[in-house]
C-alpha cells in the first residue's frame, strides 16, 4: 500500500446546533478567526501538507462555502482598480482550481463516520486525510504534514491526539495506547465518548485523521454507534487488529471552534499573533483585566 497521502475529506455537514442561532443561516465553518473563515485555515493546513484533491461532504443550506472558493472576477477588478494588490494576492489565494475540489452531499447529519462514507467513491484503494475544519491548529509545521511524515514509516491508520482534562474524556474518542511517552504509539483500544470514570486514558482523538482504504470498507453497513450517530471511531477501531492504528501527538496548539469557548479563545490567540492588531487588542485586553469586567 503506498503511503503517499493526497486526497482530503472535509466533513462539513454537520447542523452546528452549538452555534445557534448564528449557523440558521450561516455555515459554521464560514466563521471568521479574525478575517479568514475556519475553512481557510484547514485547507492552509492540507496545502502545506501537500494534499492534492480537496473532497467536501456538504449539505443543505452550505452554498457560501461553495461560492467561498469561486472566482470573483468582479471583485478582482475592483481591487485592481483601486491597487489594492496584497488584498487581490489575498483573495486570489481563496480560489480552488477547477478540479482540485468535489462537494458531495450528506443528505442527513447521521455523524462524522457517515459524512466520511458519502465521499467512498472518491477514494479509490488508497489512503485519505479527513480534516475536521472546526478543530483549528497554529502550528511551526502544519499538523496533517507531522502526521503524514509519521505516517510513512507505520502506515496502517493514525489519528491525532492530545491529552485532555479527566472530565473532559466523556466528550471525546478517547485512546488506549501501547506507550504513553513517544510521539507516535500503537493503539490497543478506543471508545467513543466513554462514560465519566470509564475512559482507558486522557489521551483525546482530535479532528485529523490518515485513513487506510479499509476504514471506508468498514463504515459500510455500520451501525449507529455513541449519541445514535454512525461514528468514525468504531470504523478505526476495526483496524487495531489489521493493519494497525497509531496515535500521534502532534506539536502545536488546538482550538476546539465547534464550541463557543474555544471559539473566543481562538480569535484572542489568533488576533494577538498578528503584528497589525496586536498592540490595540493587547492593550484592550489589559484593560478589560484591570477593571475586573
Ligand atoms: P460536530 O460533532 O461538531 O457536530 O461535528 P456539528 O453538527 O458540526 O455541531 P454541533 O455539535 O451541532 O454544534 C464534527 C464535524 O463533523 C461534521 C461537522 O460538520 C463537523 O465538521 N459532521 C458531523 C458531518 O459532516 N456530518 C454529520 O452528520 C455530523
Amino acid at each position: 500500500m503506498k503511503r503517499t497521502v493526497t486526497k482530503a475529506i472535509f466533513p462539513v455537514a454537520g447542523l452546528g446546533t452549538r452555534f445557534l442561532p448564528a449557523t440558521k443561516s450561516v455555515p459554521k465553518e464560514i466563521m471568521t478567526l479574525v478575517d479568514r473563515p475556519l475553512i481557510q485555515y484547514a485547507i492552509d493546513e492540507a496545502r502545506a501538507a501537500g494534499i492534492k484533491e480537496f473532497i467536501f461532504v456538504t449539505s443543505r443550506g452550505k452554498s457560501a462555502l461553495e461560492d467561498y472558493f469561486d472566482d470573483s472576477p468582479i471583485l478582482e477588478q475592483e481591487l485592481r482598480k483601486k491597487k489594492k494588490l496584497d488584498l487581490l494576492e489575498e483573495l486570489k489565494r481563496t480560489t480552488m482550481d477547477s478540479g482540485q475540489i468535489a462537494y458531495i452531499r450528506q443528505h442527513r447529519a447521521k455523524g462524522l463516520g457517515h459524512a466520511v462514507a458519502c465521499a467512498r467513491r472518491m477514494i479509490h484503494n488508497e489512503p485519505f486525510a479527513v480534516i475536521l475544519p472546526d478543530d483549528v491548529i497554529a502550528a511551526e509545521t502544519s499538523c496533517l504534514a507531522q502526521m503524514i511524515e509519521a505516517y510513512a514509516e507505520t502506515g496502517g491508520s493514525m489519528v491525532a491526539a492530545m491529552e485532555v482534562a479527566p472530565d473532559r474524556t466523556s466528550s471525546y474518542g478517547i485512546l488506549d495506547v501501547d506507550s504513553t511517552d513517544s510521539q507516535t504509539s500503537r493503539v490497543r483500544g478506543m471508545v467513543e465518548k466513554p462514560e465519566a470514570g470509564t475512559a482507558p486514558s486522557n489521551l483525546a482523538v482530535i479532528g485529523r485523521y490518515i485513513l487506510s482504504p479499509k476504514v471506508m470498507k468498514h463504515l459500510t453497513g455500520l451501525g449507529a454507534g455513541a449519541g445514535g450517530e454512525i461514528q468514525l471511531t468504531d470504523a478505526i477501531a476495526r483496524e487495531i487488529d489489521g493493519d494497525g492504528v497509531y496515535g500521534f501527538r502532534f506539536e502545536g496548539q488546538r482550538y476546539d471552534c465547534g464550541s463557543k469557548a474555544g471559539f473566543l479563545q481562538a480569535t484572542v490567540a489568533f488576533g494577538l499573533a498578528r503584528p497589525d492588531l496586536r498592540d490595540e487588542l493587547s492593550a484592550f485586553l489589559s484593560d478589560l483585566s484591570l477593571s475586573g469586567t
